[in-house]
């Protein structure tokens, strides 16, 4: 590991304490020239390193910068496999995690960006990725023996896991909009792409990529036209490590409900969660909209609704889109 790296670890694990030069060389078995050619260089990233004479140095407490060391720092048990990498921008993460799966990557091998060039969106769209505001992770799974229809489960297993990690990091409340989209203060802060590849000879999984991104900040001059009505930011001031912070929680979460022998716990939590079931709804179809209500979300993700007509349907996601009381549209 290089010295920049060690140092950042020692630095993040005691954010707010100071420690000499002498100190850190001793600890990282490194010169003082080394320390201070790391922490010059730790500097030039954007870490705000503090020095003070015959105190040392210290990291910041309100610097919020990814890193893998950052969000290590609050990862569980459960995520102990899991293989983090910090990219400070990528086309889409998502394309990144299929290329290492496409050559044999592990399971749990995550990546992370600042900023995405090209962040793929469902059904074709893009995904809005600007630099220094977002969280842009994708990783790859490999469930054993999953089928097509199990595997949907990923989608609504990463919605419950962010509704719950940004509401436990920002006090404020998270839903989900069935099925795949976060929703605070109205406004959707966090969207899932799951992408799958599977065995023409067993119809299983092969591999599955999950991919979400956060909008964790405002960017700095709002959200794009097109997005300025409909797109929000998990918090609304700058928080003291907030980005490390809301990454581990996620994960945390995920990798929690990934692994559990009895998935049915996070099913209760979407539906606890879901701002669509029970609520009137209008489904957007290519020929008109038909009114109805939505009653529940089935073993595969579908939306159940109980149609004006009185027939009951099971919606697809890729299939429609839907409208709750005409507050919002996707
Ligand atoms: C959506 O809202 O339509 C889904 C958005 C998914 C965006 C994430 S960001 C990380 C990962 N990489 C991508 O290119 N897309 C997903």
């Amino acid at each position: 590991m290089k010295t920049k790296d060690k140092l950042l670890s020692l630095l993040e694990e005691n954010r707010g304490s100071y420690f000499s030069g002498e100190e850190i060389a001793e600890k990282l078995s490194v010169t003082r020239a080394a320390v201070w050619k790391a922490v010059k260089s730790l500097r030039e990233e954007g870490y705000q390193i503090d020095a003070v004479q015959n105190k040392g140095y210290c990291l910041a407490v309100q610097t919020d910068i990814l890193s893998s060391q950052g969000i290590r720092k609050y990862l569980g048990p459960v995520c102990k496999d899991l293989e983090l990498e910090i990219l400070a921008e990528v086309d889409s993460t998502n394309a990144w995690i299929r290329q290492k799966a496409a050559v044999g990557a592990e399971e749990g091998c995550t990546i992370i960006a600042n900023e995405q060039t090209c962040g793929k969106g469902r059904w074709g769209r893009s995904f809005y990725s600007p630099a220094g505001t977002g969280i842009y992770m994708s990783i790859l799974l490999r469930p054993q023996g999953w089928s097509p229809e199990k595997a949907v489960r990923l989608t609504t297993m990463a919605a419950v896991s962010a509704c719950e990690a940004a509401e436990e990091i920002s006090g404020e409340k998270a839903e989900i909009k069935w099925v795949n989209d976060i929703y605070m203060r109205g406004k959707k802060v966090s969207g899932i792409l799951t992408e799958a590849s599977f065995s023409l000879e067993s119809g299983c999984v092969d591999y599955a990529v999950l991919g979400i991104g956060f909008n964790v900040y405002k960017p700095e001059g709002g959200f794009p036209e097109e997005l300025k009505h409909t797109a929000g930011a998990v918090f609304d001031s700058r928080q003291n490590d907030g980005k490390n912070r809301l990454a581990a929680e996620f994960l945390n979460r995920f990798m929690q409900y990934y692994t559990a022998r009895d998935m049915s716990e996070y099913k209760s939590r979407y539906r606890e969660r879901s701002m669509v079931i029970g609520k009137e709804i209008s489904v957007v179809l290519p020929g008109g909209s038909k009114k109805g209500v939505a009653l529940d979300v089935d073993e595969e993700c579908r939306l159940v609704v109980r149609l004006e007509d009185g027939k009951l349907e099971r919606l697809s996601s890729g299939e429609i889109s839907i409208r709750v009381n005409l507050d919002f549209a996707e």
